[in-house]
């Protein structure tokens, strides 16, 4: 069995749908979801679907290895970051080397790096009057939305689109592939 951790800060849709799509499956489960954020609306949603959930601290996490510790206690064979703002520290890269994976609401490397995240991204991409825009699965690295592409879905842009209507197209391809992209990776 594939023991998988999310970490994520936010809302959780894509941790929700990656959730749902992993009970009773037979190879891969869900062990852990980890955020940086207490309050976080994610920690609710995976309590209530009986998933383990974990709170770090910025201090903790660049500074000492705990995470590792606990990681390795319970069987985490591979992460997936969906909504997590934080850089992942290079003992964590290290630890899992090709096992780390993140995805971003654009087409890589168009709108990536630093700051781009959220609806700065739509707004930077409707700002430019882009024809298309996206989603993009990669690998991490120590560097923000740099690592080797996995996987890129698209979809056409009318000139009418809002910032948010954009965030929208976005989100539907995230739900549809995320959870199939993770599933392929660990079971192939
Ligand atoms: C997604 O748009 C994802 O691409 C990004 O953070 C967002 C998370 O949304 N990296 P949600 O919390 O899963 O709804």
């Amino acid at each position: 069995m594939q023991n998988l951790a999310i970490f994520a800060s936010g809302t959780g849709t894509n941790a929700r749908r990656i959730i749902e799509h992993f009970q009773d499956h037979e190879e891969v489960r869900i062990g852990l979801i980890v955020s940086n954020k207490a309050t976080a609306p994610v920690l609710e949603m995976a309590a209530a679907k009986g998933v383990a959930t974990h709170v770090i601290h910025r201090k903790d996490f660049y500074e000492d290895e705990a995470l590792l510790v606990k990681f390795r206690a319970e069987g985490i064979g591979f992460i997936v970051l969906a909504g997590f703002m934080w850089l992942i520290p290079e003992y964590l890269i290290h630890a899992f080397p090709d096992k780390i994976i993140n995805i971003h609401p654009a087409l890589l490397p168009k709108y990536g790096g630093k700051g781009m995240y959220g609806m700065h991204v739509h707004r930077a991409v409707h700002e430019a009057d882009e024809a298309e825009t996206g989603i993009t699965i990669h690998y991490v690295n120590p560097r923000y939305d740099e690592g080797q592409i996995i996987f890129q879905a698209s979809c056409p842009l009318s000139s009418d689109d809002t910032p948010e209507a954009i965030a929208q197209k976005v989100q539907r391809l995230e739900h549809r592939y995320f959870p199939l992209v993770i599933e392929q990776l660990l079971t192939r």
